[in-house]
């Protein structure tokens, strides 16, 4: 009884502790945003970002894992510690910089307003009186409330059901970050073809990882990464894979 016990003991402590403990970090991303966040055939995270996460944890000798989870309430998640970081193509803000902390940009974005094929506008004034559709509490829901046109905005779950909604004639616009009004103009099979990219905003906005605030050190192995990514040429090839040259 006793020998099985010790047994039991020594080898549970061996098997927690292996020679080489590396620390593993957990990430959060609305796999929702292709090509930046989006699932394989295997419904596993797959993307841009989810590669960059890779790269940069073998960059600095870390392990990030990433877990799909929605876009709405993903910051609650990192507030109470379900997982340490948030990697799901978040602009920083000063609103979101006042919650949480974000590491150095990783990303520039503009925002894109879509339209079924055959449509144009040129700015966001053009919006007034059209019903305009994005994710809900994103930044492209942000800039089209904050020029106050007189649109109307309908925030979805996620961007998919916009664009849906656009091609069967409910909603006249959809806004977004524009990498992935490229991917739905360009590369989905079944959205590809059917709208185009009425306009950019001016306005350049930049993507940062999210932590709980004070995480300083997990702060500075994300910012390493970042910069050693870029000087190593692997943020260059994570660009072509997913988003052509
Ligand atoms: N960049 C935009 C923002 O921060 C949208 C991000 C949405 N990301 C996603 N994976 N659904 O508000």
């Amino acid at each position: 009884m006793l020998r099985h016990f010790v047994f039991g003991l020594l080898s549970f402590v061996f098997l927690c502790a292996p020679a080489h403990a590396v620390e593993k970090y957990v990430a959060a991303a609305d796999c929702y945003w292709p090509p930046m966040e989006l699932t394989d055939s295997n419904k596993q995270p797959t993307g841009y970002s989810p590669d960059f996460l890779k790269a940069l944890a073998k960059a600095v000798g870390i392990e990030i894992e990433v877990r799909n989870v929605a876009w709405d309430g993903i910051f609650g998640g990192v507030a109470t510690g379900q997982y340490d970081i948030v990697s799901s193509s978040v602009t920083i803000t000063e609103e979101r910089k006042k919650q949480f902390d974000f590491s150095d940009p990783y990303f520039e974005v503009v925002q894109a307003v879509l339209l079924p094929a055959g449509k144009h506008i040129n700015s966001l004034k053009d919006l007034k009186g059209m019903k305009v559709g994005g994710q809900i509490a994103t930044t492209g829901i942000f800039v089209v409330r904050k020029a106050d046109v007189g649109a109307e905005l309908k925030e979805y779950d996620d961007v998919g059901l916009a664009i849906e909604d656009l091609l069967k004639g409910r909603i006249d616009a959809v806004i977004c970050d524009d990498p992935v009004a490229l991917y739905y103009v360009n590369k989905k099979a079944d959205t590809a073809g059917k709208l185009n990219i009425s306009f950019k905003t001016q306005e350049k906005e930049y993507y940062g990882f999210v932590v709980k605030k004070g995480r300083k050190d997990l702060l500075e192995k994300l910012n390493k990464g970042i910069r050693l990514l870029k000087e190593s040429g692997e943020e260059r090839k994570i660009a072509e894979k997913w988003l052509g040259n």
